[in-house]
């Protein structure tokens, strides 16, 4: 008998090859090596060495050259297609479980705020967590609206003073998940979170778009432009830039979209001012998304949290900061502390609202209109 070979239709090839991939429900989870965590340490102190900063611009004008070259490849090799990679099974997030040893007598105790942080103890970590960015390729900036820059590395630390509000410093009310800098138009790419410090033994709380699987009715209104989204609490509500104006929450492809959402701004804010319309879709979007929160993961010191800020949004649990439970006792401990940097992907897209002298210093406010 002759051989037949039966070819499948192009269509059904298609629908096939998108169910077949689960939508993803946590993060992937990359164990690092006992040699690649002692690589780290040394490329952190080599950089410190040839550096002095981070911010060094002869550091960041090699940066891309120095993250091929100096981190081990695997991990530049995850770095490298997670850049690339919005697909259907994609989550948006990596955790590099012990990327970092971390000397906690070296780190000393939890300063009370981040305005009392002695960023020449952490070094060496804003050298490691740029060359991450280094590698996607993407560029670490800072954002006038987020502490009026503050620097490339920001250590975010729970302070008693903020502790209920919506901000990353607070900790006793819930901090809904949200994408990062959701009222602006050059919004973070990419975020890395690396935890230093987690003895409160706190979960990190993510949530991704492609949980949904591919867009459904309850995300389709999503794409039309009328949301609101006010700036967040770290700012006086006095100024009313931007205010005006309305965006998608959804945008980039139509079956497996890109995010742009604050749950905490744009649906439990009273003066957000969306419509009713807005509203109902936002909430009936919220009632799914909220089944999709990842919560599972406790950050231990040394861990980093790659983020795509377009896919996967990030949030935690309420805590008592400075004391952990045990055997159903608070006890106290170290505060937590926790190393954020953002980057972006192209500069020239951003340049309309970038500082004339620094082209990695994003002066937008609120969506488009750009602080004066
Ligand atoms: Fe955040």
């Amino acid at each position: 008998m002759k051989n037949m070979t039966i070819t499948t239709p192009d269509i059904i090839r298609d629908v096939w090859q998108e169910t077949a991939v689960p939508p993803p429900s946590a993060p992937l989870i990359v164990d690092i090596t006992a040699r690649e965590s002692t690589a780290m340490y040394y490329i952190g102190r080599q950089l410190v060495r040839e550096y002095g900063s981070y911010e060094n611009p002869a550091f960041i004008a090699t940066l891309h050259l120095n993250a091929y070259q100096l981190l081990p490849e695997r991990i530049a090799r995850i770095l490298s297609h997670f850049g690339t990679d919005y697909s259907a099974g994609q989550y948006g997030a990596v955790v590099f479980r012990g990327l970092v040893q971390v000397d906690q007598d070296d780190l000393g105790k939890t300063p009370s705020s981040w305005k009392d942080v002695d960023y020449d103890k952490l070094k060496a970590y804003g050298f490691i967590s740029s060359l991450m960015h280094g590698a996607v390729p993407s560029k670490p900036v800072q954002y006038y609206a987020q502490r009026k820059g503050g620097g490339l590395l920001h250590a975010i630390i729970p302070d008693e003073q903020m502790s209920h509000t919506q901000t990353g410093s607070g900790s006793r009310t819930d901090l809904f998940v949200h994408t990062e800098d959701a009222f602006l138009f050059h919004q973070a790419d990419f975020l890395s979170f690396l935890f230093v410090r987690n003895e409160e033994r706190v979960p990190s709380t993510l949530y991704s778009i492609r949980s949904h699987g591919a867009t459904d009715e309850v995300m389709r209104p999503l794409f039309r432009p009328l949301y609101k989204c006010p700036k967040d609490a770290n700012y006086a509500r006095d100024a009313a830039a931007g205010e005006e104006v309305s965006t998608a929450v959804l945008y980039g492809n139509e079956t497996y979209p890109f995010i742009r959402f604050d749950a905490a701004e744009q649906i439990h804010n009273p003066d957000a001012g969306q419509s009713a319309e807005a509203m109902h879709y936002l909430e009936e979007f919220w009632k799914v998304a909220r089944t999709h929160i990842y919560n599972d993961f406790v950050p231990e010191a040394g861990d980093l949290i790659f983020v795509n800020n377009h896919l996967c949004a990030h949030g935690r649990n309420a805590f008592v900061a400075g004391y952990r439970e045990e055997k159903g006792v608070l006890v106290p401990c170290e505060r937590r502390m926790m190393l954020r940097v953002m980057s972006k992907t192209s500069l020239i897209h951003i340049r309309a609202v970038t500082k004339t002298d620094d082209p990695y210093f994003i002066m937008e406010e609120h969506y488009g209109n750009v602080f004066r």
